[in-house]
């Protein structure tokens, strides 16, 4: 079967196709999965380029999506030709979090799904959303389930609340749509004038320009105002925390999700104290989440904004268009 594996050193350019034995028939309790579709995140980009230490040799991609061909004795909730996408935390079922390392997460500690077929235990999957394709349940595993948790898990998102999303990766478009289908207003930022539009398309009722208003979060305070947003989805990090404390209500909720401006930096911690907010770091999600959230992407209807999707053997073309920052929602690899 074809994969995709790390090369040494790591690096986009340096991405390896290989053909690798077929992994065989499920033992007790695993199933048998061909893989039909990947879908990208930062976190895999940070993978394959060397940035986040993984070992050589390690097949990339966290997101994967596909159909059970066969499963093993004792296994329950799964048939062959039942479609399935990948969990990020396959050993974290439910509950509070207990894991704060990518140790147990495919496509980091242990290979992911850069591969035409896994044979693993069912836990490492939960069923697709009905009338999903691939490609769509793909994009649920990293970017939908942060999502979802920054908003209903952690933020008990309620209808008439507002929601602030910045730029327009696939973990901020999913925080726009689950924030509408639940009944609450958006809040989006781009530092694109088109993707802006795109944004007023998707239901967002105000847009701003980060580049053009570096202190966008005074705007989103006069656009709600003066209260604030009560949630903010922080993809940002150092370089936007501070903005999004200021757009944030008084006691309002800011889910700490990304490294997009780097990985540490100043944190005006008065300010946060004194607008008395919650600021909650964050890693995706449970299986139970995963599977909570499927079932309402059922009852809501939503659809994934899929930017464009590459062949398996251009993976590489995918992380470079990713880098670009030219995508608009999720790039997907089609398996
Ligand atoms: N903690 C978790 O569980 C978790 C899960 C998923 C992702 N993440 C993190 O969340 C971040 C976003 O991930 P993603 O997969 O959605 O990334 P992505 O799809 O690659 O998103 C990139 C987009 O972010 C926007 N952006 C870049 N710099 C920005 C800035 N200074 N202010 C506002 N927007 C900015 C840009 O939007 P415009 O082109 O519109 O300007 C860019 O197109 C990453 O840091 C990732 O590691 C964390």
């Amino acid at each position: 079967m074809k994969a995709v594996k790390i090369g040494s050193p790591a690096s986009v350019a340096n991405l390896q196709v290989v053909d690798l034995p077929d992994p065989g028939q499920p033992a007790a309790g695993q199933i048998r999965v061909r893989i039909h579709a990947n879908s990208l995140n930062f976190h895999d980009f940070g993978v394959v380029n060397g940035n986040l230490p993984a070992e050589a040799g390690r097949i990339p991609m966290a997101d994967g999506a596909g159909v059970v061909e066969a499963v093993g004795e004792g296994v329950s909730g799964f048939n062959a030709g039942d479609h399935v996408v990948s969990c990020f935390f396959p050993f974290w079922e439910n509950g509070p979090p207990a894991i704060a390392d990518f140790s147990t997460t495919p496509g980091d500690g242990v290979d992911g799904y850069a591969r035409e077929v896994v044979v693993l235990p069912s836990r490492y999957f939960t069923h697709a959303p009905r009338g999903y394709s691939h490609a769509e349940a793909a994009t649920l595993t990293t970017a939908g389930l942060t999502a979802w948790r920054a908003l209903v898990v952690d933020g008990q998102l309620k209808a008439g609340s507002t929601v602030l999303v910045l730029g327009t990766g696939g973990v901020s478009i999913f925080g726009l749509q689950i924030a509408k289908a639940m009944g609450a207003s958006v809040i989006a930022t781009s530092s694109s004038e088109a993707k802006l539009a795109k944004l007023r398309e998707l239901g967002a009722e105000h847009t701003i320009n980060y580049r053009d208003n570096p202190e966008w979060g005074k705007q989103v305070r006069q656009l709600t105002g003066g209260r604030g947003v009560d949630h903010v989805i922080e993809v940002g990090g150092p370089g936007t925390l501070p903005q999004s404390i200021t757009a944030c209500r008084i006691g309002g909720h800011i889910a700490l999700i990304g490294v997009l401006t780097g990985r540490a930096g100043p944190v005006p911690t008065a300010a946060l104290m004194a607008r008395q907010q919650r600021l909650q770091g964050l890693i995706v999600g449970s299986r139970q989440d995963q599977l909570d959230m499927i079932r309402a992407l059922e009852v809501t209807g939503i659809k994934p904004v899929i930017d464009s999707t590459f062949t398996l053997d251009k993976l590489g073309d995918a992380f470079r268009h990713e880098e670009s920052g030219a995508h608009f929602g999720k790039i997907c690899v089609a398996v």
